[in-house]
């Protein structure tokens, strides 16, 4: 790389750079939005396990977009902080610059639709009315930074020709970083190794921009294409936690950076992930979103490192080389996850959050979560890693929420109506209320509406075990719906009823927030 880079400066050229969009693809795909107080978690803990540019919204989309966007490049320091906007949209990239202007070092990522699919059905424009865009978008962009990142949406179902185009004109106004994702997750690896050496054989100015690629995977070739392309020549590849997003998501960060890390023999490039935080960072995506990763899902799943066949114990016990490829703990799996028990104190407890990958955390949140450490330590046996961790998580991401889960006892069994007590704090004030119902979680259920009386109606109710054992915590994720808006809400405890009153609280917060919001204009990214 023979340039200086506005963000990055001299850039080692074998420095893979990790773009995440695990808060902007990954966070509009169906169930996995976020409020404010989550994105800001999740984006602290992806800046600590160490991306280098974090997309973190995009703000035409509605004022909640704005303002996450606009917190997280106020509050996150370490990575690029990115904005997404419309090449076409004069008001998409004004309102990018203003959200991203608070970061110390912010780029503005704007892209159009080119190919003839797309303009001709989505768009409704002539390709020369597009290429004019083209232009005209990212010399408005450089009005507010100098890191321009420009995206040929659809580009692997571009007309080549049209596409190297496209991307002299973005570069000649001023774009330091050409993306071409295959948006519908069409290509085959060759067809994205053709695409970026063309380019970058072809178009003028080439050796003078970062090359990216933005892989989705609805035919499970997102991790494939984006080797592929860093074979190519791309130095940014655009990822997600747990692979996220659109459809069937993008390519996943965690199986990219351990290819890159475990394959060095092969391919000789390396990135700035911490990787022993990546285990930590997808749980905490899972437990904002309430969806685990599937138990065989490579690197994070449940399975990733267990060995079930007696030959494969067998060789694991006397090298563990014989059936793992990558280390457990090179990914954040630690060997003994049993931690903590109720003789612990509170300095040990901050001690084992940080050794989690938890930064600082606040003195009345830690209290709180240390409290309910210790109830939950009297009443299981064990309490692991796996433990704290949800017990954590549930904790900080509460701490803005208007209702706040107080108490519960249930009596319920085979020949009494189950009954609830249920108490909440709502807006600081303690409120108690007794309900019955057609099992424990519909009484206590009730007992919220009568405590907090809504219209949003339950679509989904779920429940699953954060460890193993009768004595392990249960995760309830608890869906709502009220005028249109969905929210997901999540609550863990040893009592799986009081898990649920918890998460449906959750929820309800998620909703409050929501309310305060104006309706997202409908964009397509
Ligand atoms: O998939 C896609 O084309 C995108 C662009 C906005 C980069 O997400
Ligand atoms: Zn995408």
């Amino acid at each position: 790389m023979t340039f200086s880079h506005p963000s990055f400066g001299a850039l080692d050229p074998d420095r893979i750079i990790i773009f995440d969009t695990t808060l902007r693809d990954g966070e509009q795909s169906p169930g996995f939005s976020m409020n404010l107080a989550e994105k800001l978690r999740m984006a602290e803990a992806l800046a600590e396990l160490g991306v280098d540019v974090l997309e973190a919204g995009f703000p035409i989309a509605s004022p909640g977009d704005f303002e996450s966007v606009e917190s997280i490049a106020r509050t996150i320091k370490g990575p690029v902080i990115c904005g997404l906007a419309r090449t076409g949209g004069r008001d998409d990239i004004a309102r990018a610059g203003e959200a991203i202007r608070p970061a110390e070092r912010r780029r503005i990522h704007n892209f159009i639709s080119t190919s003839p699919l797309h303009m001709k059905y989505k768009l409704r424009m002539e390709p020369e009315t597009v290429l004019q865009a083209v232009i005209d978008g990212n010399t408005q962009a450089r009005n507010y930074t100098d890191d321009v990142e420009w995206s040929a949406e659809d580009g692997s179902r571009t007309d080549p020709d049209f596409l190297c185009r496209c991307v002299e004109a973005a570069i000649k106004a001023g774009a330091t970083t050409i993306n071409i994702p295959d948006t519908v997750g069409y290509a085959l690896p060759e067809d994205i190794a053709r695409i970026f050496t063309m380019l970058r054989e072809r178009v003028p100015g080439a050796e003078k921009v970062i090359f990216s690629a933005h892989n989705h995977n609805d035919l499970g070739l997102a991790v494939a294409n984006t080797i592929a392309a860093i074979r190519a020549g791309v130095r940014q590849v655009e990822c997600t936690i747990n692979g996220i997003g659109e459809r069937a998501g993008n390519a996943a960060l965690e199986e990219i950076v351990m290819a890159i890390r475990t394959r060095h023999d092969a391919l000789a490039w390396h990135s700035g992930i911490e990787t022993p935080k990546i285990l930590r960072t997808s749980k905490l995506l899972s437990t904002i979103t309430g969806f685990d990763v599937q138990p065989n899902k490579a690197i994070v799943g449940r399975n990733a490192f267990a060995h079930e066949s007696g030959i494969h114990q067998d060789g694991v016990l006397k090298n563990a080389a014989t059936y793992e490829i990558m280390t457990p703990e090179s990914v954040g799996w630690t060997k003994s996850s049993l931690v903590m028990g109720k003789h612990s104190g509170r300095a040990a407890f901050r001690d084992k959050l940080r050794a989690l990958g938890y930064g600082e955390i606040g003195d009345n949140q830690l209290n709180d979560a240390f409290r309910r450490f210790k109830d939950l330590a009297d009443r299981k046996k064990v309490v692991y890693d796996d433990d704290l961790i949800a017990l954590v998580d549930d904790e900080v991401m509460r701490g803005n929420d208007r209702i706040r889960f107080v108490s519960l006892d249930v009596h319920t069994g085979s020949k009494a109506k189950p009954r609830a007590e249920l108490e909440l704090e709502i807006d600081g004030t303690a409120q108690a209320a007794v309900a019955t119902g057609d099992g424990p979680v519909d009484a206590t259920f009730n007992a919220i509406r009568d405590l907090f009386a809504h219209d949003a109606v339950l679509r989904l109710y779920s429940v699953g075990a954060v460890t193993e054992g009768t004595d392990a915590q249960a995760r309830v994720t608890v869906r709502l719906e009220e005028n249109g808006k969905m929210v997901d809400g999540q609550g863990a405890d040893t009592d799986t009823i009081v898990a649920s009153a918890r998460a449906y609280v959750h929820a309800l917060n998620k909703l409050l927030v929501k309310r305060t919001r104006a309706e997202p204009k409908a964009l397509s990214a």
